[in-house]
């Protein structure tokens, strides 16, 4: 009885197999080689100044986003902060992530994008992986009002300085400006689908094919 108290993780999440991770560090790299030597995007490179060594030849994303996950990545559900971190223990109780711990899940990645902290993917959450989802995670403000799963990400790198956790709330003012009616300028096709461009440094990809990757909802315990 004195063990009945359980000791919750750093955070719950899908965590990706080594050949899902593998496919989309690559998809993520190609993405950064592509969008760096292309012209649309040098024209805007003053957003990534630091990335800049010759701007007619290339810019250098991949050394700009230097900070990048070690080992496996993973798509965050509820950063729980070993217990401390609001709403943790009525997250880790909820009847669906209990009975989903451990278990394969496949999720489907829509979209990559850049903005000047981080690069990430977006994740495409179905109804069954929506109920894994916490209740509190898609806002900046504590008055937006976002679909569920808004945030769903896969951090692929930060720039210097930058913490993971600023990877989703980017992509959430990708999803505010969507929803603005912002539809951003198509830039034309790159390999893998249609380039929209956002303004202030915030590039989308939208993938003609989505990746589907295979992933393992567990915790991170650090
Ligand atoms: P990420 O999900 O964008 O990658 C450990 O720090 C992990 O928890 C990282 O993957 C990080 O971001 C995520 N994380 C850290 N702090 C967070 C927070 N306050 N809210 C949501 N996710 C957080």
């Amino acid at each position: 009885p004195s063990l009945e108290k359980e000791f919750l993780p750093m955070y719950f999440g899908w965590f990706l197999s080594k050949r899902s991770s593998e496919i989309l560090r690559k998809a993520g790299q190609a993405f950064l080689d592509e969008l760096g030597s292309l012209k649309a995007f040098k024209k805007e490179s003053k957003y990534f100044a630091s990335a800049i060594e010759d701007p007619k030849i290339k810019i250098d994303l991949t050394s700009y986003f230097v900070k990048r996950p070690p080992g496996v990545l993973h798509c965050t559900t509820k950063y729980t902060d070993f217990g401390k971190a609001a709403g943790a223990e009525e997250y880790a109780q909820q009847e669906a992530v209990k009975t989903s711990y451990g278990k394969g899940f496949t999720l489907s990645i829509s979209a990559l994008f850049i903005t000047t902290k981080t690069v990430g993917a977006r994740v495409e959450l179905s109804e069954q992986q929506l109920l894994l989802w916490p209740a509190d995670a898609d806002k900046i403000l504590p008055t937006d009002n976002l679909p569920k799963g808004s945030r769903a990400h896969i951090t692929l790198g930060c720039a210097n300085g930058v913490e993971a956790v600023q990877t989703g709330l980017d992509l959430l003012e990708f999803v505010k400006l969507e929803k603005a009616g912002n539809k951003g300028d198509e830039v034309g096709e790159i390999g893998g689908g249609k380039l929209l461009y956002l303004d202030n440094g915030m590039w989308m990809l939208k993938l003609s094919k989505k990746i589907d990757v295979k992933a393992i909802f567990s915790g991170y315990y650090g």
